[in-house]
């Protein structure tokens, strides 16, 4: 039966959405990316290479049809290296399919996500600087451009429009202007290399699915960097949530199977924004030092803490997550001890489901946790029957309070060390 699996993170990014993407692509047919762009950093571990993903689906390593649906948003000098990267990991890349109606990202982009940073001062988000937000705002604003638009005649007139006018907003900040032929000669040439991998990628899904085909989706993001449903404003622009796969892609609700949320046995961020079990002491240090938590695509050190079962009670409701795929199980058995954060307590209430009465109060919240040991070996396991009594009692106790199953376990970063339940 075709299958259309949605890989979706549940926290604040890099919960491994790569490595089970491209693990359960190797049961599918084709692998999507729908939002985003290359902010994201998917690392892989496939048949002894690493590999960092940021705007090609991860399941290409299996050889299958690859897309890059249209809410992903495309940087086309980042994809070209990364193709580069593929051909010589001799990725087929023939499989490439990138949609019609994906927006572009401009070198203009990057600097007003940079400018718009400085602007903000201490409000800053600390975005990845990739241009992503301003893209997605020429975008919401009507004069972004498509891979389409680089077909058509009027191409180069509205490019030039769009560096003209983003040049004389440069010029008030006292920025260099950027040299506009550089640009359009630039995306001239992309335009050519794009072409034999353009499609609508709209029908090419649904014409598999009608073959029976089955899907992998890999999310980007995660549900805290939701544009609305996340901390806003210290989040991503986009909707890394379940609504934004279909919009982001063009498959039907009814289409989508199976939606696997995936999270960490510890918790994670990169940028600014509030984080509730954050532990920013030397439990934090050692967490980052044993799970090796630097950003992929950034090299930032990633701040880190504690599980966090309300706030990832309100990402499994949201997304209607079917299924976890419970990554870093290994790191936390070297820990010794470990926390679960199971309720905030605010103003004499507590609080087991996340709610928007805690917004602006996230540091004033006393936090309640069930504390657990968790001094096990478990790296490169792949049955549950072996785990250590200790590794399975936290399994089963994330399990109970989200009330969904734990269908994937990592063990290790390498794409086969994963538990299947
Ligand atoms: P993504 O953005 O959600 O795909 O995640 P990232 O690739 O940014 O970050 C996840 C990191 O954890 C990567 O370096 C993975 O290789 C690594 N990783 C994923 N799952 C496991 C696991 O179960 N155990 C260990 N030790 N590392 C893992
Ligand atoms: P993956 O797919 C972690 C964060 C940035 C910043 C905020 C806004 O690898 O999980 P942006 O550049 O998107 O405007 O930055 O969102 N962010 C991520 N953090 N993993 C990611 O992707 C992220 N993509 C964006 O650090 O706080
Ligand atoms: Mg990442």
């Amino acid at each position: 039966m075709k299958k259309v699996q949605v890989v979706l993170g549940l926290n604040y990014g890099d919960e491994g959405k790569g490595k089970v993407s491209t693990f359960l692509a190797g049961n599918s047919d084709i692998a999507l990316r729908c939002t985003g762009g290359n902010n994201a950093g998917h690392t892989v571990e496939f048949n002894g290479e690493k590999i960092v993903f940021h705007l090609i689906p991860s399941g290409i390593l299996n050889n299958i049809d690859a897309v890059i649906g249209n809410g992903v948003v495309i940087d086309p000098k980042v994809l070209f290296e990364e193709i580069e990267v593929l051909s010589k990991h001799n990725v087929d890349l023939s499989k490439l399919h990138i949609s019609t109606r994906a927006h572009l990202i401009f070198p203009y982009h990057i600097v007003e996500d940079k400018l718009q940073e400085m602007l903000k001062g201490d409000d800053k988000v600390g975005t990845t600087a990739r241009g992503i937000g301003p893209c997605y705002m020429d975008k919401a604003n009507r004069i972004g451009l498509r891979v389409i638009d680089m077909y058509s005649d009027d191409f180069e007139r509205k490019l030039r429009r769009n560096i003209d006018n983003k040049n004389k907003v440069f010029q008030l900040f006292g920025l260099d202007k950027l040299d506009e032929n550089k640009i359009v000669s630039d995306y001239l040439e992309y335009r050519d290399k794009m072409k034999p991998y353009v499609m609508d990628t709209v029908s090419f899904l649904h014409d598999a699915m009608d073959l029976e085909k089955s899907i992998i989706c890999e999310g980007a993001q995660a549900t805290m960097l939701d544009m609305d449903l996340g901390d806003y404003p210290m989040v991503t622009s986009s909707n890394p949530t379940i609504g934004g796969i279909q919009t982001g892609s063009g498959l039907g609700a009814g289409d989508i199977t199976d939606i696997y949320g995936v999270c960490k046995a510890y918790a994670s961020r990169v940028g600014e924004g509030p984080f509730i079990t954050e532990q920013n002491n030397e439990i934090g240090d050692t967490i980052r030092e044993l799970g090796h938590e630097y950003g992929a695509t950034t090299k930032r050190p990633r701040r880190c803490g504690w599980i966090d079962l309300v706030a990832l009670k309100y990402a499994v409701r949201v997304n209607g997550v079917t299924g976890l795929a419970l990554n870093h199980l290994d790191t936390i058995g070297k820990l010794g001890k470990a926390k679960l954060c199971v309720g905030y307590k605010l103003n004499g209430k507590i609080y087991t489901e996340y709610s928007d009465d805690i917004l602006g109060h996230e540091s004033e919240l006393e936090l309640e946790y069930k504390e657990l040991d968790t001094n096990f070996e478990i790296a490169g396991l792949r049955n549950y029957n072996v785990l250590p009594e200790e590794a399975k009692k936290y399994v089963e106790v994330i399990e109970s309070h989200l009330g969904i199953p734990v269908k994937f376990i990592g063990t290790g970063p390498d794409n086969d060390d994963m538990i299947i339940r």
